[in-house]
Order: C-alpha cells, then sequence, then structure tokens
C-alpha cells in the first residue's frame, strides 16, 4: 500500500469542510446530510461530528462499480426520511465521472429537496461526465490511480483503512490468492 493522504491529513482537512459547511448553513432550516452507501460512511461520520449545526442524517445506496470498472449506477435504496423542503448536502467519497451522482441529485430534487449540494472527499481531475454535478465542496483533488481506506474499497476489501491509500500490485493480488 501507498499511502496517498494519511490519518492527520484526513482529519485536518474534514474539520476545515465541517468549519465551511457550518459557516454556509448557519442559516438553514432543516439540514440533511445524505451519505452515499457505503463508500462515505467513514467520512460521514467524520464530517458530521465536524459540522456544529443541528442536522439529520440519511443514507442513499447507489452502486455504480464492480470490482474496478464502471457501471450504470442504480438507486436500490432511499433516502429513509423525507428531505422535503430540505437543504440537502449529499456526502460522497469520490468524484470521478460523476454519473453516480447525478443520479443521487436528480433522485433528491425529485423528492422535493428545497437545495441539493454535494460534499465530496475525494475528486479525481478531468474525468467527470457533462452532466456531473459540481462539488461545492472537495476535500482533495487526486491523481487517476484507484485509491483504496477511509471508506473507500476495490471488491469490499480495504474500507476499514484509516488512511487513502494506493493499493500495489501485491496487495490485489493477495486478494485474488484467497479467492482460489
Ligand atoms: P462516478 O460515477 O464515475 O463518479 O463513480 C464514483 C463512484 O465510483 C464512487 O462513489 C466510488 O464508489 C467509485 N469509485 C470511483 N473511483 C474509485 C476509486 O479510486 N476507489 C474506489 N472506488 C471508486
Ligand atoms: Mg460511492
Amino acid at each position: 500500500m501507498h499511502v496517498l493522504i494519511n490519518e492527520q491529513e484526513i482529519a485536518a482537512r474534514v474539520h476545515e469542510l465541517g468549519a465551511e459547511i457550518a459557516k454556509d448553513y448557519a442559516a438553514a432550516g432543516d439540514l440533511v446530510f445524505v451519505a452515499v452507501l457505503r463508500g462515505s460512511l467513514c467520512f460521514m461520520a467524520d464530517l458530521m461530528r465536524a459540522t456544529e449545526l443541528p442536522l439529520r442524517l440519511d443514507v442513499l445506496d447507489i452502486r455504480s462499480y464492480q470490482g474496478d470498472t464502471g457501471d450504470e449506477p442504480v438507486i436500490s435504496h432511499g433516502p429513509m426520511d423525507s428531505v422535503t423542503g430540505a437543504d440537502v448536502i449529499v456526502v460522497e467519497d469520490i468524484l470521478e465521472r460523476g454519473t453516480t451522482l447525478a443520479r443521487a441529485v436528480d433522485h433528491l430534487r425529485a423528492a422535493g429537496a428545497r437545495s441539493v449540494e454535494v460534499c465530496t472527499l475525494l475528486r479525481k481531475p478531468g474525468m467527470a461526465a457533462a452532466n456531473a454535478p459540481q462539488p461545492r465542496y472537495v476535500g482533495f483533488d487526486i491523481g487517476p490511480g484507484f485509491v483504496v481506506g477511509y471508506g473507500l474499497d476495490y471488491d469490499q476489501h480495504f474500507r476499514n483503512l484509516p488512511f487513502i491509500a494506493i493499493p500495489g500490485e501485491a496487495d490485489l493480488a493477495a486478494l485474488a490468492a484467497d479467492r482460489t
């Protein structure tokens, strides 16, 4: 594993994002953080505690990845509570082409959200689809390589790493060997 962003760097940036959101939404009536499952769970847990405002928490289940190649995103669940009239912040792990987020944002608008903004921990450069929503909040801009950790997975592995890393050939080969 090659560590790209360590625990301290993540924590510092998440606190900045929380402070920024708290400032921007100080006057919001009904603020809802919607986590895009499952990759954003670590980020959501830290971001909500870094945001000193009353807020609700909800989840949306949307899948776009099999292994490390993209498929069409499908919403299978969520949100659980009403977002009608609410100011929603979609909390995402990583923005690549943006097709996953475009689907999530459409869904929340259709559900009657008053506003929908996006907070993504990571963004890969220059790969966004034309209809991709522009995130209002971005934790880190990274390169195009595949990353894991702090919620992000490769075939459901590595989500529990406390840092963000680029898996090496040996890490992936070890997983393949486990399956045989
Ligand atoms: P998009 O629709 O291309 O923006 O895909 C974004 C989704 O793909 C994210 O929510 C992740 O679940 C997944 N994804 C994209 N890049 C990576 C990566 O480098 N590591 C792990 N998951 C990724
Ligand atoms: Mg995701």
